[in-house]
């Protein structure tokens, strides 16, 4: 058994060798990353896309994501269980984003909370940080402000968005936080925010020279039919093999080939003979293993 993953373990990973996060929402999803081998979970807001049917990652609350986080940390994975706060849970009061983490970690099982945003969460961070809560920060394409951003874009592609990047990058290092998601920026801005901040970066969609990297468990294992984004890489075609698998019992179990004997309990020969002493029957097929 590998050993359990902490904070400080992702820390000293800055620089090497690279670290690991799938995101993961249930049990079994849970199971599958921590056998992989992952260093972390990310109990992603991704959850209300991947998982619940909604468009964004709008639709989920505090609620959710410690029914979700809950779920997933019963499994007692060794990798890190990081809970994703969702949008409205720390942008209303600092208290408020307080009692927020503390519940995904009390009531979700958290270990380290996520947030997205730059400079303006310092405040959110530290009284976070004060509470012993770890926090990872989230920086680039960030779902949440999807409507201040005007859809799905590639955030820090001209100079001074990329420099605004950088700065908020190295305020939230100092903040304190253990870790930083760089999603959808150049490849060359992720290397320099690499580079200058004292923190592992985790990247995706933000090229390779990330001190990690992460993606979406539905995304990578192609458990669903839908378009990926550019930065996917897919491993395995789970949807295709899931629909395969349900036709062959859909036409096992119309043809009569399932359930076959194998998976059927029998009743014992002394307790079928007391059961039709009255009225013995012909009518019904007996259990070959008598
Ligand atoms: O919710 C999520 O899945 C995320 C990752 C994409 C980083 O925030």
């Amino acid at each position: 058994m590998a050993d359990k993953i902490n904070v400080p373990h992702v820390l000293s990973r800055k620089g090497g060798p690279k670290l690991t996060m799938v995101t993961a929402y249930d049990a079994p999803t849970a199971r599958i990353a921590d056998a992989a081998g992952v260093d972390m979970i990310l109990v992603g807001d991704s959850v209300a896309n991947a998982v619940l049917g909604y468009d964004d990652t709008l639709a989920v609350d505090i609620d959710v994501m410690i029914h979700h986080t809950a779920a997933v940390a019963r499994t007692e994975p060794d990798a890190l269980v990081v809970g994703d706060m969702p949008w409205m849970s720390y942008h209303v009061s600092v208290d408020d984003a307080v009692r927020n983490a503390g519940r995904l970690v009390r009531e979700g099982g958290a270990e380290a909370v996520k947030l997205e945003g730059g400079r303006k969460r310092i405040p959110v961070v530290k009284a976070i940080l004060s509470a012993e809560i770890p926090v990872m920060g989230h920086l680039g394409l960030t779902p949440q402000s999807v409507h201040a951003m005007g859809g799905y874009r590639v955030q820090g592609k001209a100079g001074e968005a990329a420099r605004e990047l950088l700065e908020d990058a190295h305020e939230l290092a100092e903040a304190g936080v253990f870790a930083l998601v760089l999603e959808g920026i150049p490849d060359v801005l992720a290397q320099l925010i690499t580079k200058e901040v004292s923190v592992p970066t985790i990247g995706i969609g933000a090229g390779e020279h990330t001190d990690g990297q992460v993606l979406v468990f539905h995304d990578v294992l192609g458990l669903h039919d839908g378009r990926v984004p550019k930065f996917v890489r897919k491993y395995a075609n789970l949807f295709d093999d899931a629909v395969l698998a349900l036709r062959a019992y859909v036409g096992d179990v119309q043809s009569g080939a399932f359930p076959g004997d194998e998976e059927s309990y029998h009743m014992t020969e002394e307790a079928a003979k007391e059961l039709f002493k009255e009225e013995p029957r012909d009518d019904l097929s007996w259990p070959l293993s008598w």
